[in-house]
């Protein structure tokens, strides 16, 4: 993921671009005076008057791209201070310009309409510049030293809407709020603009970025209004009586610094370089109105979620168009996708991971009277694959950093099972929330113990074990993943059984479909014809179909971009709950996990409890979790008498362990209302 840093991270700007963001970019914010009260992007005090100090500082934090909203934009105040103006449009402007330069980072450089004098509509970009007050005049300056210090600068030409944080309202905030207090606003008739949204403006800057463009943008609506019109369709958009806005003369304010009275830009240019043309004010007003919308709607958030891409379901639809719809030729395209990805010899996609810990285990020839033995802290299916096979399930407690399966544990059981003469035929290690069990000790474990090894890693694609991909079975017989949609990728519903061996392998197909084989070598008499297949074993129909492997194709186009957006939230939430009331998970360090679950833990010292943090949650709107119930405590498991017994660890976790919300989609502004729950308990204060 590539960094953006805003040079001007309070201005309106950089607020309001990253207000509804997700996680698309890393963002830094360089500040300056205002000590920002947020904590949920990383902010760097950078030394905009030496160039050479600011390349090595912007070199530091890895910046790919700077976005410069540096500026002294108050026209009265430019006025009132020339050389305050002078410094901050056009020295500080060069500075970063060369920094950029020397430092090979990309520079976005924000500029304004308010260059002309204002006679003419619709300034291009080649238009000859006529700026009528020092505001113009600074802006002028700071655009041609950008030029001439910066070959490969974006300048970019703007006058944009959007909502503005707490300090800082933007124009229509102002509007908004007096339309709201009943307030009538006047807005000038006569001076005329080409607003565009922040929204489309990101967008809109992104895109350029993405064609590597450099040199001057007018990055502008197609219509020009003036502001009395933005006013007048704001009140609309937003349901408010028009009445409330009144049409003033700038010719009245005769105590202003003049101002140009026409700042239309023409963005015929950016048209023609995207091939695309810019929505309507009134549908960027919508989606002001949406973002807010959002802003308000969103305040449920889940744990998890899907992130469906248009491309996602145009793959869908392409398959359901076609000619195969159930095992087609998408299938073994999934499949081999995936086993291409973990670097494994066969892939089995099958309707859920269920499904495929159930033709694991029978694969594996798990039968009654064998033992399968799991961790406690998973989903059931995890234990119920081997009694579906009617053998005996056991649990080995978990290790109290990862919350895995313990190899110590594991080691002292087997060594008490062996004395007993009942050691487990298979041991079903489970990837808990994307982080790799320690495989190499559980693998050394199953050579001296002689037990097969069942990977769960239901959570896991696109982890790591070091530095090889999960599901690569380098210490396991099978591994096994799920898509459903909570996961990292999905197919709706989903799995997926992998294997090095051949053996398991044929069996794995066969059980997956009934126990047929249509391969000649396994049959037990030469094929009647071509139509001929052998039943060899009691299977299932635990098929994929083509249209939800479609999905999981398109999808693993973006596993890495899921697994980075993932990782990134968990880093965040790292550092914002570093000194917080709960326990951040930790990390083995030969894992790189997939960050499925974001698992926090009370602190042994907080008095809060875990009910109260979890209602606590849920009561503002946030779907925490609890991954998971143990096992053992489960009616059917006490019923085959299982208890709490010998499980300290397990125990222990499941009193103090919360699942907070990690999925691609999840905003920073979402990130940062859970993070201010912990940090700050609405209605426990008390207590801490
Ligand atoms: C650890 C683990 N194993 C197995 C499963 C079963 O997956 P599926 O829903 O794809 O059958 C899950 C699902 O939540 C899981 O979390």
């Amino acid at each position: 993921m590539k960094t953006i840093v805003f040079t001007g991270g309070s201005s309106l700007l950089a607020q309001s671009w990253i207000r509804q963001e997700q996680l698309h970019y890393n963002y830094i914010l360089g500040l300056h005076k205002r000590q920002l009260d947020q904590k949920r992007f990383k902010t760097v005090v950078f030394d905009y008057d030496h160039p050479d100090q600011l390349s090595v500082q912007l070199q530091n934090v890895k910046a790919d791209i700077v976005i410069n909203c540096i500026g002294l934009t108050s026209v009265e105040a430019c006025q009132e201070n020339p050389k305050l103006a002078q410094k901050i449009n056009v020295e500080l402007s060069k500075n970063i310009a060369l920094a950029c330069a020397i430092s090979k980072v990309k520079l976005v450089h924000i500029s304004t309409d308010h260059l002309f004098d204002g006679t003419l509509p619709f300034a291009n970009e080649e238009t000859s510049k006529s700026p009528v007050n020092n505001y113009g005049k600074t802006k002028d300056e700071g655009e041609e030293v950008v030029l001439q210090t910066n070959a490969d600068a974006l300048l970019i030409r703007t006058n944009f809407f959007g909502w503005g944080p707490a300090y800082k309202a933007s124009f229509s905030d102002q509007i908004l709020k007096n339309l709201g207090n009943g307030i009538t606003s006047k807005l000038f008739k006569d001076v005329y603009y080409t607003p565009i949204s922040v929204v489309t403006l990101r967008d809109t800057i992104e895109r350029l970025l993405q064609h590597n463009a450099k040199g001057v943008f007018n990055v502008t609506s197609n219509e020009r209004i003036s502001k009395y019109q933005f006013g007048v369709m704001l009140a609309i958009a937003f349901g408010y009586p028009a009445h409330l806005i009144a049409p003033i003369s700038i010719d009245e304010m005769t105590d202003l610094t003049a101002r140009p009275k026409d700042m239309s830009l023409s963005n015929h240019k950016l048209s023609v370089f995207l091939n695309a043309s810019l929505p309507s004010i009134e549908r960027q007003l919508e989606d002001l109105k949406e973002a807010k919308k959002i802003g308000q709607e969103r305040m449920v958030i889940p744990y998890g979620r899907q992130d469906v891409s248009e491309k996602d379901i145009q793959s869908i639809v392409n398959v359901l168009r076609s000619d195969y719809i159930t095992q087609g030729p998408t299938i073994q395209k999934f499949e081999q996708r995936v086993a291409e990805y973990c670097g494994v010899k066969h892939a089995y996609a099958c309707n859920s991971a269920t499904s495929a810990l159930h033709i694991a285990c029978l694969a594996l020839g798990v039968k009654k009277g064998d033992l399968v033995w799991t961790s406690p802290i998973s989903f059931v299916a995890s234990s119920n694959c081997a009694l579906y096979c009617n053998a005996d399930v056991d649990f080995v407690d978990i290790d109290p950093k990862s919350y895995n399966m313990s190899p110590a544990a594991l080691e002292k059981k087997l060594k008490e099972a062996k004395a007993k003469g009942r050691l487990p035929k298979v041991v079903i290690p489970v990837h808990l929330s994307g982080q790799s069990c320690e495989m190499d000790k559980i693998h050394s474990l199953s050579k001296e113990y002689g037990f097969k090894i069942i990977e769960d890693a239901s959570h896991a694609i696109g982890a790591t074990y070091k530095g090889k991909p999960v599901g690569n079975c380098s210490y396991s017989d099978i591994a096994v993943f799920s898509f459903h949609p909570v996961k990292i990728i999905t197919t709706c519903e989903g799995g997926m059984c992998l294997t090095n061996d051949t053996e398991l392998s044929n069996l794995l197909g066969r059980y997956r479909s009934h126990g047929i084989t249509r391969q000649a070598s396994e049959m037990s008499k030469a094929p009647d014809g071509p139509w001929y297949y052998e039943q060899l074993n009691l299977g299932l129909n635990y098929r994929m179909n083509d249209v939800q492997a479609a999905l999981g194709l398109s999808q693993m186009d973006r596993l890495d971009e899921f697994i980075e957006k993932r990782r990134a939230i968990a880093r965040r939430y790292d550092e914002l709950l570093k000194d917080s009331i709960v326990a951040t998970p930790k990390q083995h360090k030969d894992t790189n996990s997939s960050w499925h679950l974001y698992i926090i833990r009370l602190k042994d010292n907080t008095q809060i409890t875990h009910q109260q943090l979890f209602e606590h949650f849920r009561a503002a709107g946030v779907l925490v979790n609890i991954h998971y119930i143990p096992i053992y405590r489960q009616p059917y498991y006490s019923a085959l008498g299982f208890s709490k017994e010998g499980f300290i660890e397990a125990e222990k976790y499941y009193q103090e362990a919360v699942s907070i919300p990690i999925f691609p989609g999840l905003t920073m502004e979402e990130q940062e209302k859970v993070v201010a729950l912990i940090n700050k308990p609405m209605g426990y204060q008390n207590l801490f």
